[in-house]
């Protein structure tokens, strides 16, 4: 009887997957979420109900650039004052991050209601959804998921908006915002499952990442927690459930690496603990298996550590010092060439690279002072000097991470249009081909006679005398040395066309060197290419049978998707960028 209620509950768990539009395309028939268009979408009766649910948190979804046009549908947009603040912000990360819908990397929401000084040019929503949750409670999380579940509807989890590959944003959909989700709690013996009796920490899911080093800073004695380089990224959100790297990560490991407990919210609508004794194959997971494709992280427990002094140099290779392109690119090379030494030393790099431009900015150096920083940099300053390359450098030393933080990192400026992609590297690659790896990525900033580029490194290595973790995150990672993401730059109006030909470069010239230079590494979810061949393998390694597995079991029905995460190959955008359909077995 108890079995045969459970087939009756899965047969109309699949009929009700079958709600929305069949289309062909050539001879592979697809089924559809349901869209605005179909008449399976839910009616305004059925929208109200979920706004009492929700305790009246959903709203219309409303692109930042409405409020510079007259119209956006049958709504009356246009507001001069809000118009102008939101022109005034439109490089300012936190008003972004704050807004219900915004995305930072805005190519994937094609562009198509900019705020621009006409308010008679059209504004469409383009590829954002049609209503978002501004969730402030798990049950209004819960509500949303149920809905999106029951009525077929593509459900996008939104936390930042900071993603670059469009993974917050979709067309048509129901959107539920975490952003509200700033709860944290310090501890100082962390009690629960686990190998850990350390200091820990409790995060909500909406908690940004200089947010989270300042509240760590905060504690007595100060504590540091493993977070990304950009202040206003998420931490508990997409960032932990692709792995997450950071300037403590050579000697603490990766952000996932040091997750104790997940709080989170199933595609079933059912609130779950994730940890060493619960649900341990969905705590896996969630640790480095994708965003989005598991279940909605509420709160995340992770071991906090004690704080470190670090030092740190900024250097600069630019057109001031020189505008020979065989001087800048040597120059570049020595640099990159020595990554293996800055993580044997415990450092972590980041820098930028564009066309006769290298911004290093900072060498981290955790655990170092001025002259023991000095003496691992030596290598680099004379291999410098030996080949003539001019550039200047400053260094300085704090008592912690927090202080050396709030110097050194510099913040990056959001709404640039670019696709991207990129490569992690490992010591055996940057051993054997080093100049030729760093050739491949001289490359990628002018990638064709039209195409022009910019990186973004860290040299990283989450394997260096920290314990190697069980969890999700590509194997790779424990021997990485350097991990570049790569853009190709567009101005963001260009054809549906051009986009295709510019994601190409991505894929198959600025990509299809820089697996030819590291035959070694991998590619990381969070920072890679929409189109990356094999992604299984080269996001996740040995690790994405069991992550398949894993994805079947928590979320049979495809509620939750982003591309390229484990378990989404039957599922396609079809109609330039729009509906996401199922391929059908028949
Ligand atoms: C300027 C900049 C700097 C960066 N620096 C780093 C860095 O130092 N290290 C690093 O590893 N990465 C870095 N990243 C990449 C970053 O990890 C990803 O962009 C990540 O997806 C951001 O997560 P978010 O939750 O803030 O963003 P969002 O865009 O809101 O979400 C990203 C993805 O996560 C999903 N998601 C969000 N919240 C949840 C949740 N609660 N439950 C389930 N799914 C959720 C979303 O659906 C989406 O698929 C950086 C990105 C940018 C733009
Ligand atoms: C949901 O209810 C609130 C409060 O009553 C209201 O302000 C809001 O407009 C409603 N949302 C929608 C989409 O109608
Ligand atoms: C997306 O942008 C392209 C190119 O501008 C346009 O042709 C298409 O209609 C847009 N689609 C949507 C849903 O906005
Ligand atoms: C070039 O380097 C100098 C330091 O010598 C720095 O002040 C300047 O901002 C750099 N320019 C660019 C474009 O990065
Ligand atoms: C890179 O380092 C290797 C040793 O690891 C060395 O043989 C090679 O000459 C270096 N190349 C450059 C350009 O510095
Ligand atoms: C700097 O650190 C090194 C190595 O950790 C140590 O031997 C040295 O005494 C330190 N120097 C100063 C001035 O603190
Ligand atoms: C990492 O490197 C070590 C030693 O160089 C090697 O034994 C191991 O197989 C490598 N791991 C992966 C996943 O490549
Ligand atoms: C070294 O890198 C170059 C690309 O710059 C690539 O063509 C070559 O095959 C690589 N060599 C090895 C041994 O991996």
């Amino acid at each position: 009887m108890g079995r045969a209620l459970l087939l009756c509950a899965s047969l109309l768990a699949v009929a009700s997957a079958w709600s929305g539009e069949v289309k062909k395309v050539g001879r592979v028939t697809y089924q559809c979420k349901c869209y605005s268009d179909n008449s399976c979408w839910p009616k305004a009766p059925a929208w109200a109900a979920l706004n009492t649910t929700v305790d009246g948190a959903l709203k219309v979804a409303v692109p930042p650039g409405a409020a510079c046009h007259k119209k956006l549908g049958e709504l009356s947009t246009y507001n001069e004052a809000e118009c102008a603040n939101v022109q005034a912000n439109w490089v300012n990360e936190q008003f972004l991050t704050d807004h219900p819908i915004a995305n930072l990397w805005p190519l994937y929401t094609n562009n198509t209601c900019l705020p621009n000084a006409d308010p008679s040019t059209p504004c469409t929503l383009g590829f954002y959804g049609e209503y978002v949750i501004m969730a402030t409670t798990k049950a209004h999380i819960k509500a949303g998921v149920i809905f999106a579940r029951k009525n077929n509807l593509r459900l996008i989890i939104r936390n930042t908006g900071h993603d670059f590959m469009g993974r917050s944003t979709g067309f048509g959909s129901l959107i539920i915002n975490t952003h509200s989700f700033k709860e944290a709690t310090f501890f100082k013996k962390y009690t629960g499952p686990g190998k850990w009796s350390g200091s820990a920490a409790t995060v909500g899911a909406g908690i940004q990442g200089r947010e989270l080093y300042r509240k760590a800073f905060a504690q007595s004695p100060p504590v540091v927690v493993v977070g990304g380089e950009c202040p206003t990224v998420g931490w508990a959100g997409g960032y932990i459930q692709g792995g997450g790297h950071g300037p403590l990560t050579t000697i603490y490991g990766m952000g996932a690496d040091n997750v104790l407990s997940f709080d989170a919210i199933t595609a079933k609508g059912e609130y779950v603990t994730a940890n060493a004794d619960e649900n341990p194959d969905l705590f896996w997971a969630l640790k480095g298996g994708g965003p989005s494709t598991f279940a909605v992280v509420t709160a995340i427990t992770v071991k906090t550590f004690p704080e470190v002094p670090v030092a740190g140099t900024i250097l600069n290779i630019n057109a001031t010092h020189t505008t020979d392109t065989a001087v800048f690119n040597e120059g570049f090379r020595i640099f990159h060439n020595l990554s293996n030494h800055y993580v044997d030393n415990g450092f972590f790099v980041y820098f930028e690279l564009s066309l006769g431009r290298l911004h290093i900015a900072p060498f981290v150096a955790p655990n170092h002072n001025l002259s023991s920083l000095e003496k691992v940099l030596k290598p680099l300053h004379d291999q410098l000097k030996a080949a003539k390359i001019p550039y200047d450098s400053y260094s300085k030393a704090f008592p912690t991470f927090f202080e050396f933080y709030m110097d050194m990192f510099e913040d990056e400026q959001p709404n640039q249009n670019s696709v991207v992609g990129g490569r992690l590297f490992t010591q055996k690659d940057i051993a054997e081909n080093g100049s030729g790896i760093a050739d491949a990525l001289l490359m990628a900033s002018a990638p064709t006679a039209n195409d022009f580029g910019f990186s973004v490194g860290h040299i990283v290595n989450p394997g260096h005398g920290t314990p190697v973790v069980d969890n999700a995150i590509h194997p790779k990672w424990r021997n990485a040395s350097s991990f570049v993401i790569t853009n190709v730059i567009m101005n963001g109006d260009e054809s549906w066309a051009v986009k295709k030909q510019k994601e190409d470069v991505q894929t198959n010239i600025v990509g299809k060197a820089l697996r030819a230079a590291g035959p070694d590494g991998a590619t990381y979810v969070n920072e890679g290419d929409l189109y990356e061949p094999n992604w299984q393998t080269s996001y996740w390694g040995s690790n994405y049978p069991k992550l398949l597995q894993v994805r079947k079991k928590w979320d049979p029905e495809g509620v939750f998707y982003t591309q390229t995460t484990p378990g989404t190959e039957d599922w396609e955008v079809l109609d330039y960028g729009s509906k996401l359909c199922k391929k059908s077995s028949k």
